[in-house]
């Protein structure tokens, strides 16, 4: 067997073309009959972006984040909140990002709309920054109480004859392009942006038979991480860190031979398997089988990862009341994680159903927001959606009732800390990446940098 740590570079390939050595994910997918019912599993899409070093002062400097605050944040589009979250009319979610604040509220329409969170009359904002609440008849501002419709459109000024130098048909909210998909409501504070589905890219259509708007949001979190925001996300784009960084998982999960994918500037994937064994472990199926827990005989001809997956079928549909037997096996289990630009991740898979939202809180640290999506139980009401566990700085996500990842994610959070202060320590100007297994990253900085160079 090849040892895929020591294998050499081939000097005979052109740059991005080396994979690791042994069976592909690719070659794993497509031998198991059930994954041809997401057939965007079974696609690879990758390219060579280059290789030259990546410069820490893109993460360390002040000038370069407040860049970000005029040329990134206000021009893309972002995730603000579930459509669950604001059911009814009057619902709201306040949406924050740097300097910007967005209202997100559910008209008596049932049309969802998004307004700058700042009074006409003197500037206050609405509403507090991640407030979220329900059944506004209207919108009042608490400093002298003029109030708008849920519409946006002026409902009345107090004192109205001291101002008749306003019209009321001009004196409605600043209204933001919001538009939804998958569950997701989306907003844009820039008013001349591009529709929303040009810029998920080939989301909508990859994610069509994987119902993320029939998921509930049964575990939330809002942990502050160290570093700069776009270090920690970085932190969640490659599975090349499992082997130093979670050694406990690497005789189940895959991750020298997990796929990277780019799929234009804004969305990217990376694709790791569980459950296989790694290609530079020798074992055998049966010990693979173990290793998952399990104490029984695996039958023959049968593989621990179909056999782990037929029994996560009935252990989860039976658990969240839902039919789950015609789940293909990768979506069933392995690590399925798009990315789209600039701070949202998207993880359709059912046993590990996230998503993650990175926000920036100054250059030093980030919020970083964990949802775990679990499907409605079938013929059952949707479950209200978790409210936010707000974890700090040193808090630790086994603090996190039921939360099967506490101990893999407070391992990657041990990094940050180290990361952040290596960046700034470093005398190299930059980090040097892989050139397959960090493509996600240097596709991001990429796009990145499109924004930046923008008038
Ligand atoms: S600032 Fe809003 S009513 Fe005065
Ligand atoms: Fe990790």
């Amino acid at each position: 067997m090849m040892n895929v740590l020591t294998a050499p570079a081939d000097p005979t390939l052109k740059k991005g073309e080396a994979r690791c050595p042994g069976p592909s994910t690719q070659d794993l997918l497509r031998s198991e009959p059930s994954n041809a019912r997401d057939p965007a599993l079974l696609i690879a899409s990758d390219a060579f972006l280059g290789d030259e070093d990546l410069p820490f002062s893109r993460y360390t400097s002040q000038t370069f984040y407040e860049r970000e605050l005029t040329q990134l944040w206000p021009k893309v589009w972002q995730w603000a909140c579930r459509e669950e979250h604001i059911p009814h009319p009057g619902d709201f979610y306040t949406y924050d990002i740097g300097p910007y604040s967005a209202l997100v509220i559910r008209g008596d329409d049932g049309e969802i709309r998004a307004f700058v969170n700042a009074c006409p009359h003197r500037g206050m904002a609405f509403t507090d920054a991640g407030s979220q609440g329900s059944g506004k008849q209207f919108i009042r501002c608490p400093f002298h109480g003029m109030s708008w419709h849920l519409d946006g459109s002026l409902k009345e000024v107090p004192c109205r004859w001291d101002f008749p130098h306003i019209e009321d048909t001009e004196f409605g909210l600043d209204e933001i392009p919001c538009e939804e998909w998958a569950g997701f409501v989306f907003i844009n504070f820039d008013r001349q942006c591009g529709p929303l589905s040009e810029y998920l890219g080939v989301l909508p259509e990859h994610f069509k038979d994987w119902g993320l708007e029939d998921r509930f949001v049964a575990v939330h979190t809002q942990k502050v991480l160290p570093g700069n925001w776009k270090m920690c996300l970085e932190g969640f784009l490659e599975a090349f860190h499992v082997l130093a960084t979670h050694p406990e998982v690497i005789h189940t999960a895959s991750w020298a031979n997990t796929q990277y994918d780019l799929f234009g500037p804004t969305v990217t994937r990376f694709l790791q398997t569980v459950a296989t064994g790694n290609p530079n472990i020798e074992q055998s199926q049966q010990e693979i089988y173990r290793l998952l827990g399990y104490q029984d005989e695996l039958p023959a001809g049968v593989s621990a990862r179909e056999r782990h997956a037929a029994i996560q079928r009935a252990k989860l549909g039976q658990q969240w009341g839902t039919d789950l037997s015609e789940v293909s096996t990768s979506l069933m289990l392995d690590s399925i994680e798009y990315h789209l630009f600039p701070n949202a991740c998207f993880f359709p898979g059912i046993q590990i159903p996230l998503i993650y939202r990175f926000r920036p809180m100054g250059l030093d640290a980030c919020l970083h927001e964990i949802m775990m999506l679990q499907p409605v139980p079938d013929q059952q009401p949707r479950p209200l959606p978790a409210q936010p566990i707000k974890l700090g700085l040193e808090d630790s996500y086994t603090s996190v009732p039921d939360f099967p990842l506490a101990k893999v994610l407070d391992q990657d959070t041990e990094n940050f800390h180290r990361q952040w202060a290596g960046m700034k320590a470093s005398l190299k100007k930059g980090q040097t990446l892989a050139n397959y297994q960090e493509a996600r990253i240097r596709s991001f900085h990429r796009t990145l940098d499109g924004y930046m160079a923008r008038a």
